[in-house]
């Protein structure tokens, strides 16, 4: 079955999604360095992250946001505490299972965009659909590089386009093979509000046409009440969840925790 078949498959709908959970990090321990300069950057987080679903993470700088996504997108290994995608535990996975399992389910959206600087925009795109054989779907490439605005700049290199474009070729890249999973560290962060809305409503979309799995991190309210569901972190622990958010209710959300 195809991630197209999947999204259109009755039970998948949301009333049957409930149970269904696309990634889970339980109670996750992430210790960095070791003796005075320790840090503590997960201390225990659980979380599960329900198929067809869109969450933004949010919390202050240095919370442990950027640590918590790339554990549950087995970029890195946690202390402690386990990881699972689907129903696949990473900590079972050897290096190559692991490769494996973030090429074909997995797609990234983060900060340093990992563009190869001697293939085109278009070539990035489609880099890792070519590594796993697999050929993209045309029209969904279409769709995803017309909305991301990239049409006019797909035979560019990543130095010829602006940071921007850049970090589009990436949120291109990560949506154009139907990974079951998108993760995102700030995807919008460097992006105009028009960009940053373009790249957000794609998500959005990916979600809700294709039940594929959205996970971002975001200081933006904004972007986050694109989310079903915000999970704010404080101290490598989740302190508070907001469900259907809403800018206002994530600022009051802020707010209050700003002021615990
Ligand atoms: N490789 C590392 N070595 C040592 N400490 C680290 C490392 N990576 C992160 N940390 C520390 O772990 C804590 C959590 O960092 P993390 O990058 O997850 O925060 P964040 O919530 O993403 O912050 P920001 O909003 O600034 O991106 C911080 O105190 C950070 O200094
Ligand atoms: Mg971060």
């Amino acid at each position: 079955m195809t991630s197209l078949d999947k999204g259109l498959d009755t039970e998948s709908s949301p009333a049957h999604a409930a149970a269904e959970i696309a990634a889970a990090a339980e109670n996750l321990v992430k210790v960095y360095g070791s003796g005075d300069t320790q840090v503590k950057a997960l201390d225990g987080v659980s979380a599960d992250f329900a198929k067809g679903e869109f969450t933004a993470i949010m919390g202050p700088s240095g919370s442990g946001k950027s640590t918590l996504m790339h554990c549950l997108a087995g970029l890195d290994v946690a202390s402690s505490g386990e990881v699972r995608i689907g129903d696949t535990a990473l900590t079972g996975l050897n290096d190559k299972q692991m490769t494996a399992l973030r090429r074909d389910r997995i797609g990234f959206v983060f900060q340093a965009f990992n563009l190869v600087p001697t293939l085109t925009a278009l070539e990035n795109i489609t880099l890792p659909l070519d590594i796993a054989g697999r050929k993209a779907d045309q029209e969904w490439l279409d769709t995803v590089v017309k909305r991301l605005g990239l049409a006019d700049r797909l035979s560019h290199r990543p130095t010829e386009l602006s940071g921007g474009q850049q970090q589009r070729v990436a949120c291109a890249r990560a949506l154009v093979g139907k990974p079951e999973i998108i993760f995102g560290d700030e995807p919008t962060g460097n992006l105009d509000s028009h960009s940053s809305g373009e790249v957000l409503s794609i998500l959005r979309a990916s979600v809700d046409e294709f039940g594929q799995t959205v996970v971002i991190v975001t200081h933006d309210p904004r972007a986050a009440s694109y989310a079903d569901r915000v999970v704010f972190l404080a101290d490598g622990r989740i302190v508070d969840e907001l469900r259907d958010p809403t800018q206002d209710s994530v600022l009051d959300r802020m707010k209050a925790l700003e002021g615990r």
